[in-house]
């Protein structure tokens, strides 16, 4: 695994960030620390022991240097509304492959808007979203979906035991809200639907023993981009647990703090996906702790796929579409629990 290429991670010093350098590094990969600031890179690389490259996205000759020689880029840092496309160009013209991690609906409707058909033409390989927020959960709607070509509605149910967000969860949060001038977004119909209304709380019966919880609906995450962007899926909706809602909405909620030593907190996750087509039903679920921790074995799971060559297609491409999805979850044991219910 990994075989000591060179990897290149934007943001390489945010939350999210470290933990992707670490499980590259664990990994056999050789991350190249790539960022803003001068002084936060360079504390990250005497840590580490790794090379940092300053580079912004206002200086597209900075990305080529931070690019140069690497097998590929993984950007982590957000807001993706100012990233995504200056680093995508970069990774364009450095002819290597781009993921990133971004949860900004938005951003990711962004790159598939602007990048599909130049991408494809290249045979670039771009995943957008390849993280907790719309990666995993489209992995297990596909994965649920099995030998089905088409369904009728998706949900996928996030069950946090909490959520402390980072300060970049807060600023992505803010900079789409302010995109969708305080609107909110709902997948129906195979259309966006744009609401100014509450969103519906409800009860979403997860597996056991977690059980009946109330849930916000319409509580539309990455997902709802990614998993109607290759699936034949009309009506797709995503739900969150009201205690996480309140935790992110509240100011004064703190930032993640680390409970064990690889630096993961005590939250834990619970993934519900179910598919439903006619009568019937299909479910994979998944169990975990940490979701910033968690995107790291992700991204990185994806990464050595996409250089391995074990993907399905080029272009921009969301996960359940480039990766095999029962596959790919199968591989992610033991960060992840899965179960996959017919
Ligand atoms: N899809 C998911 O499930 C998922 C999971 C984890 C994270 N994320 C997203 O990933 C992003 C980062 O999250 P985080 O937890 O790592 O937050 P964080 O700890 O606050 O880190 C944010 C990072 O982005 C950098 N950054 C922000 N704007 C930049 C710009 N214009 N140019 C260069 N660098 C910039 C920051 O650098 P400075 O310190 O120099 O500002 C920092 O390195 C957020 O958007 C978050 O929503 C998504």
């Amino acid at each position: 695994m990994g075989s000591g290429q060179t990897v290149a991670v934007f943001g390489a010093y945010g939350h999210t960030g470290r933990f992707v350098v670490a499980e590259l590094v664990e990994r056999g990969f050789v991350p190249v620390l790539s960022g803003r600031d001068a002084a936060k890179l360079k504390a990250l690389a005497y840590e580490t022991g790794l090379e940092a490259r300053v580079a912004s996205v206002d200086a597209p000759d900075s990305l080529d240097r931070a690019l140069a020689g690497a097998a590929a880029v993984i950007n982590c840092a957000g807001p993706f509304a100012s990233t995504t496309a200056p680093v995508i160009e970069a990774a364009l013209r450095a002819k290597i492959p781009y993921l990133d991690v971004a949860a900004e609906i938005e951003a990711n409707i962004d790159t598939f808007a602007h990048f599909a058909d130049r991408a494809r033409e290249a045979a670039a390989v771009i995943v957008p979203a390849m993280a907790f927020f719309g990666g995993l959960g489209d992995l297990l709607a596909t994965a649920a979906m099995g030998d089905w070509t088409q369904a009728d509605e998706a949900h996928i149910a996030y069950g946090l035991s909490s959520w402390h967000p980072t300060a970049g969860t807060r600023l992505s949060g803010a900079v789409s809200r302010e995109r969708r001038g305080e609107r909110r977004m709902r997948f129906t119909n195979g259309q966006w639907d744009y609401r100014t209304d509450a969103p519906p709380t409800l009860e979403w019966r997860f597996p056991e023993p977690m059980g009946s919880r109330s849930v916000i609906g319409e509580f539309t995450m990455a997902d709802v981009v990614t998993v109607p962007s290759h699936l034949a899926i009309p009506d797709v909706t995503t739900y969150m647990t009201v205690e996480a809602v309140r935790d992110i909405a509240s100011p004064d909620t703190p930032v993640p703090s680390a409970a064990d030593e690889s630096g993961r907190s005590d939250q834990t996750f619970l993934i519900d996906a179910v598919v439903r087509s006619g009568g019937a039903e299909r479910r994979a679920v998944a169990h975990g702790q940490d979701i910033y921790a968690v995107t790291a074995p992700l991204v990185v799971e994806a990464l050595d796929r996409v250089l391995t060559g074990r993907t399905r297609t080029v272009g921009v491409a969301a996960a359940g579409e480039i990766f095999d999805a029962p596959d790919f979850l199968r591989a992610l044991s033991p960060h992840i629990t899965l179960e996959l219910l017919p």
